[in-house]
């Protein structure tokens, strides 16, 4: 969670404010050249220098057409007439305050994996402290090389001739109300995009970002480490541990249900992993969160030994070693874990299993599926509409 999310100004819209409040301050941010000059702090090649206004107007409309808004690399003032420069100061300080107030200021929660988009002539953008660890990577692409591409692609509309990467999407909508109602065909162009959100890559990208999301002090409940971290150093302990690899990625994401849902974790990501997993880390997912309680469970008045219910079960030691060996002891602010990076190869390769491979028995996998669908009639097609117990 972002505490003090990015946030963004219309420098168009401050620009226009100022203009009507103050023609004159106005007129000497338009009027007046500044000298920028960008000195990277570590010293890094690309410095560079800038000559421009702070507003930059288009001569023949008075229009607005670029900002230019840097603080920290404003140089000097060049080619000012001295009767401007009390006007230019003025000017500026409101300009200044403009962006930083709420007619034309937003703030943007940026999801972990969000990408933001800003056209650098018009929007200011800057972001406010933060409490936890968060990762923003920024790029530049010329405006010019993106006009450019526009102007391309508005050539090739209009003579019909889209490139392939402006091709839009097949049309693929049937005209189907009941799935029943719908063809081979029409399945067939659909399966590609229900297959694209189930490839390993795509599955991994989805759950990372969810165990991503617990990193931040909502997921810290008074603790010394907040969820992200915990994920983490269970993994790591139960990998040098020498659990096997779908053990460790069970262990890296056994709390990852916290993410979606308050309540019933364990089941979540049980349910969420099952396809892939067997029916042993399928149990210590399920029901981690209850054997996890003998550890804390009676300073609820709970009773810690409720687990027990479950000692019948092939998979009660895995599960009671799940938590009293690795989930239950990782709450070490000086634990060395692993990076995450270490663990990603690790979830692809078990999210890349066929779906219900290690569980022969459960209708859902894939070869019993299939052959189920060899001997399906239209039975189903007779099932009445409500049911009667
Ligand atoms: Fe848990
Ligand atoms: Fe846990």
């Amino acid at each position: 969670m972002l505490l003090h999310p990015p946030q963004v100004a219309d420098g168009l819209a401050a620009a226009e404010i100022l203009r009507a409040e103050d023609p004159d301050g106005f007129a000497a941010l338009a009027e007046t050249t500044v000298e920028w000059h960008y000195i990277p702090e570590d010293g890094r090649i690309g410095n560079g220098r800038a000559s421009g206004p702070v507003i930059k107007l288009d001569p023949a409309s008075g229009a607005v057409v670029q900002l230019r808004w840097s603080n920290k690399d404003r140089g000097w003032l060049s080619r000012a007439e001295t009767v401007q420069v009390p006007h230019f100061y003025r000017g500026y300080r409101r300009f200044a305050s403009l962006l930083n107030e709420a007619p034309v200021q937003r703030s943007v929660r940026l999801e972990p994996g969000a990408f933001l988009l800003l056209d650098n002539w018009r929007v200011t953008h800057g972001r406010r402290s933060y409490v936890g660890k968060r990762s923003l990577k920024g790029a530049s692409i010329l405006r010019r090389t993106w006009a450019g591409a526009q102007r391309m692609q508005e050539a090739a509309e209009a003579t019909g001739e889209l490139k392939q990467y402006d091709a839009p999407e097949p049309d693929i909508r049937t005209s189907l109300r009941r799935l029943d109602e719908g063809t081979s065909k029409e399945y067939a162009a659909q399966g590609p995009l229900w297959a694209a959100l189930v490839t390993p890559s795509a599955l991994t990208a989805q759950v990372l970002s969810l165990l991503r999301s617990m990193d931040g002090e909502h997921t810290r409940f008074g603790f010394r480490v907040n969820g992200y971290e915990h994920s983490l150093q269970t993994a790591t302990r139960a990998l040098r541990d020498g659990a096997d690899e779908e053990m460790v990625v069970v262990a890296l994401l056994h709390d990852v249900g916290e993410a979606l849902f308050a309540a019933n974790h364990g089941e979540i990501i049980a349910a969420m992993l099952r396809p892939f997993i067997t029916e042993r880390s399928y149990f210590v997912l399920k029901h981690h969160d209850l054997f996890q309680g003998y550890h804390y469970a009676h300073h609820f008045g709970l009773n810690r030994t409720a687990r027990d219910a479950l000692s019948d079960s092939p998979h009660y030691t895995a599960c009671v070693y799940f938590t009293d060996a690795w989930d239950s002891l990782a709450f070490d602010p000086d634990y060395q874990s692993e990076r995450l990076a270490v663990f990603e190869p690790m979830v692809a390769r078990v999210l890349g299993r066929e779906q219900y491979a290690l569980t022969p028995d459960n209708p859902k996998n894939a070869v019993a599926w299939k052959e189920t669908d060899l001997g399906v009639t239209d039975a189903h097609a007779h099932v009445p509409a409500t049911c009667e117990s």
